[in-house]
């Protein structure tokens, strides 16, 4: 039997959460403790079965409660639980293998890691190294977009455009930022999808050519920006990115930390465009969360400059190719194939973005409904015409991350701004229905309270 009031109280004494702080949770009565989970629910201490709309962190591809890969996990550790300094094993070298298999084109590399971050921190050393290697070591400019985010440490913290980095200044240096093609608020003034991409894209151009191409290492960038809530650009976007990649030997890293394993729709988020990046980051739906791995996956391009023994690639990081994680991933992977688990992205996908947009005759605060598979995003506005978004003083987001909590849904809006989805892709129409439904109630609510102050 679960002591949920002391195992709240602990938490608050002892443990420091992702972007939270212990005095307003205290205040909350606690933080949520969750104790099982199924499919795309979850159940907390109190026996309450919530919607996990947004798959952990849209994360949990396959969904909850896989005991296949429990079971997989378990296998690996009673046999083997790690490996001897300058030795592999089976299950690490299979999965190697595999990603070479699933991922486009000529991505055959891998080098192992346990977190986005760290694979997006891989993929800029890489990237500058590789540059070194063919004798042009002034490359080491990172153009990124504003509104993305690769991550929480080092380098990566730099990279997109999020807020809450000043407690961590002086940046890193290099770190250039883009627009986001982003067609519903086009920073560049685009009509149409199309135009914005255009524009976005000739915006790296000629940032390229302002800094000087010989001083530019990498552009990094989610094929499509989930933390900007589902941004898919307009279809020529992907194609010229990669094209003045290549006209100025920049390396294209296209993060599909949250994008990759069937999260759009496409295995990979890349395939949607035919764009085959020289260096790929993965990580989240790799092993569905169900253990830490990430990954980043370069081209035998790229890789051919780190052959020999003068040209190592110098990293080496203990957990980075655990066989256990890679056990779970392979067990993961199976899944996805096995029960298409992409073609279900696509299609229930397709289905919940139209069950969404409908609800924006019904409230005049939802602006923009986005998204490819289950990758989706709300864009909420004061008014439409303008795209206005709410003042802070309105007091929107604590409104609606109240009302998603009292409709039984874990999701939080950020900044009360936008609202992102990445649930489990085993997720049905009927639960896509229920998840509307949910959204319906928790807005409805919201857009009344504003009305009566
Ligand atoms: C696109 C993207 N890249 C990188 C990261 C960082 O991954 P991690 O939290 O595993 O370090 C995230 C995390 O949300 C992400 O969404």
């Amino acid at each position: 039997m679960v002591d949920t009031d002391q195992i709240r109280r602990s938490a608050l004494d002892h443990l420091w959460m992702n972007n939270r702080d212990w005095v307003q949770m205290a205040e909350e009565g606690g933080p949520q403790v969750i104790v099982e989970g199924d499919g795309i629910r979850v159940t907390d201490t109190d026996g309450r079965e919530w919607i996990d709309a947004n798959g952990g962190y849209a994360s949990v591809n396959v969904g909850y409660g896989r005991t296949e890969i429990a079971e997989a996990m378990r296998e690996q550790m009673s046999r083997l639980i790690y490996f001897p300094q300058g030795s592999t094993t089976e299950p690490l070298v299979n999965l190697a293998a595999k990603l070479a298999e699933i991922t486009p084109g000529n991505l055959e590399r891998s080098w192992p890691v346990t977190g986005g971050s760290e694979a997006n921190e891989t993929a800029i050393k890489i990237a500058r190294a590789y540059h070194k290697r063919r004798g042009e070591g002034g490359r080491y400019k990172i153009i990124s977009r504003r509104g993305s985010y690769h991550g929480a440490l080092g380098a990566v913290m730099w990279a997109g455009g999020g807020g809450m980095r000043e407690d961590y200044e002086p940046e890193y240096p290099g770190m250039l930022l883009a627009p986001q093609p982003n067609p519903y608020r086009c920073e560049k003034g685009g009509a149409t999808p199309s135009e914005c991409a255009v524009r976005c894209a000739q915006a790296i151009e000629d940032m390229i050519q302002f800094h000087g191409p010989s001083t530019v290492a990498a552009v990094l960038a989610e094929p499509v920006s989930a933390s900007s809530a589902a941004v898919v650009p307009g279809d020529e976007y992907w194609p010229l990115v990669r094209q003045i990649c290549d006209r100025y030997g920049v390396l294209l890293i296209a993060d599909e930390v949250i994008n990759g394993f069937g999260r759009t729709g496409k295995m990979f988020a890349s395939e949607h465009w035919g764009v085959v990046p020289d260096i790929m980051t993965m990580a989240k739906g790799l092993t569905s969360s169900y253990l830490p791995v990430a990954n980043a996956i370069v081209t035998t391009g790229v890789a051919d400059a780190f052959a020999g023994e003068d040209s190592v690639f110098k990293q080496s990081l203990t957990f980075g190719g655990h066989p256990v994680t890679a056990a779970a991933a392979l067990k993961n992977i199976e899944i996805i194939e096995s029960e298409n688990l992409v073609g279900n992205s696509a299609r229930v996908g397709a289905y919940f973005l139209e069950q969404l947009e409908s609800l924006q005759s019904d409230h005049p605060m939802i602006g923009d409904v986005r998204g490819i598979g289950l990758l989706l995003g709300i864009e909420l506005v004061q008014d439409r015409d303008t795209k206005m978004p709410y003042p802070q003083e309105a007091g929107v987001r604590p409104r609606l991350d109240q009302a998603l909590h009292d409709q039984g849904l874990i999701l939080r809006s950020a900044g009360g701004r936008t609202i992102s989805m990445g649930p489990p892709l085993c997720m049905t129409e009927s639960d896509a229905d229920e998840v509307t439904a949910r959204l319906d109630r928790a807005i409805g609510i919201v857009e009344k309270g504003l009305q009566t102050p």
